[in-house]
């Protein structure tokens, strides 16, 4: 074909949802216009794959940007130089900041705000409160609007909806796919106290135990079941929420996120504080149970949780430390490495980290490496071995619990609609990231 396009991705292995080819990608408007053997084809820019595997641009569909509130630790600029960085090409960015996501104007403050400043495109979540129950249907419909996002179980932040009345009222306004943070906040209550003298930070996951993250996901699927509204249940960290998940897909879907796909409880003793999440890194067990679901289709999307805080936050004792981890710079790396060890494929990849946050999200545009799509690619070289280093990390945090961690396959370039925002480690251009359109 004797084409012109913008860019051309020249002789890598694609990974296509029918399978693996060597062939090369045009991309023209933004958008993939041909895929195949594009030899006599000429472009303005020319990316050499040859030895390199092209993935559908990865998503992680599961970050705290921080804006409004706290840039000392992250802004939406340093989150998503980040993502692309680390090989991500859209992010969708929780609503727990300071103040949180939960209006019309508060969601039009941050469209204004992202505009020049992301370096990837975007989805926002709203959240739930009290106060916002009988508008979130009107709040889902907004543009640029990824999901509502309700905190069941208290977190980081002051969302909370944790009773039942108020999470029915919740599911019946709207139609769309509703996140939850499930953990049931009854439980977390009548336990605080037993644990109010603090102690080693490994108690955090007896505090926040097995059962209170599997009594909140019951409550949330029996509730959905009820009301007909689809639950897609974020960061499952126990065994047993994944086997029941496992037999409610008429209803749910199910978000794991990479630490629990990597960690264990010895990071406790290992990192202190900066292991301290919510839910908690759990057992052995646990994650075992986590990769079995990656190799059955239970799990929908592989997401990280970034969710940055300050040293001094992180070094307080537990159980004043505060619960989160960064992540959207080394969840790919880290991701490739797993693939390097076996534990599952290119093709799986892109189906929890593309395909499966598209679908569930109903995200415009994204999901497949397929003629018509967003030309985002994110580019991997499977031969690179390299080690994640804390002066890597570009969140103004500084830190990554991951240091040290040798990874097999890293990302040589991330591709947003056409244009190489990042290659050899160097992110090029303006940011020019923009808001994702949802169905
Ligand atoms: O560990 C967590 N940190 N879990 C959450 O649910 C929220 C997050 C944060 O915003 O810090």
């Amino acid at each position: 074909m004797s084409h012109h396009f913008e860019l051309l991705l020249r002789g890598g292995t694609l990974v296509l949802p029918w399978g693996q080819e060597v062939a090369d990608v045009g991309v023209r408007d933004g958008r993939i216009a041909a895929i195949g053997d594009l030899r006599l084809a000429s472009a303005d820019t020319v990316l050499d794959c040859r030895h390199l595997h092209v993935l559908p641009g990865l998503i992680d569909a599961h970050v705290h940007l921080r804006e409004p509130g706290d840039p000392a630790v992250e802004t939406i600029e340093t989150g998503t130089r980040a993502a692309v960085l680390g090989g991500l090409t859209a992010v969708f960015d929780m609503p727990n900041t300071s103040p949180p996501i939960v209006s019309s104007e508060r969601l039009a403050w941050k469209r204004e705000h992202i505009r020049g400043r992301a370096w990837c495109d975007m989805g926002l979540y709203v959240g739930a409160t009290k106060a916002n129950l009988d508008d979130l249907g009107r709040l889902e419909a907004e543009p640029n609007v990824c999901a509502i996002k309700v905190f069941a179980g208290s977190s980081t932040g002051d969302l909370l909806v944790e009773d039942d009345a108020s999470l029915e009222r919740a599911m019946r306004s709207g139609r769309r796919t509703i996140c939850y943070h499930s953990e049931d906040e009854y439980r977390l209550q009548e336990r605080r106290a037993m644990f109010e003298g603090g102690g080693p930070h490994r108690l955090h996951a007896e505090w926040r135990d097995v059962e209170c993250a599997f009594l909140g996901t019951r409550r949330i699927i029996a509730l959905a079941r009820k009301t007909g509204r689809p639950a897609h249940i974020l960061h499952v960290s126990t065994a047993e929420e994944l086997a029941f998940l496992g037999r409610a897909r008429d209803i749910a879907s199910v978000e794991v996120l990479l630490n629990h796909l990597t960690q264990t409880d010895e990071a406790y003793d290992r990192l202190g504080g900066y292991a301290v999440m919510n839910p908690p890194i759990r057992e052995e067990r646990h994650l075992r149970a986590a990769w079995a679901a990656m190799s059955d289709g239970t799990i929908d999307v592989v997401a990280s949780d970034h969710a940055p805080h300050s040293r001094a936050a992180k070094e307080r004792p537990w159980p004043a430390t505060a619960a989160g981890l960064t992540g959207v710079q080394t969840i790919v790396p880290l991701m490739l490495d797993h693939v390097s060890n076996g534990r599952l494929s290119l093709s799986r990849l892109a189906d929890v980290m593309c395909a499966g946050p598209a679908r569930i999200y109903g995200a415009v545009g994204k999901g497949r490496l397929a003629v018509g799509y967003d030309g985002d690619f994110t580019v991997v070289d499977m031969g690179a071995r390299r080690r994640i280093e804390e002066s890597w990390i570009v969140s103004p945090c500084g830190w990554t619990p991951f240091a040290g961690h040798e990874c097999h396959g890293w990302p040589y370039a991330t591709v947003v609609r056409g244009r190489i925002v990042m290659r050899d480690d160097t992110v090029l251009g303006e940011p020019q990231g923009a808001l994702i359109r949802f169905r």
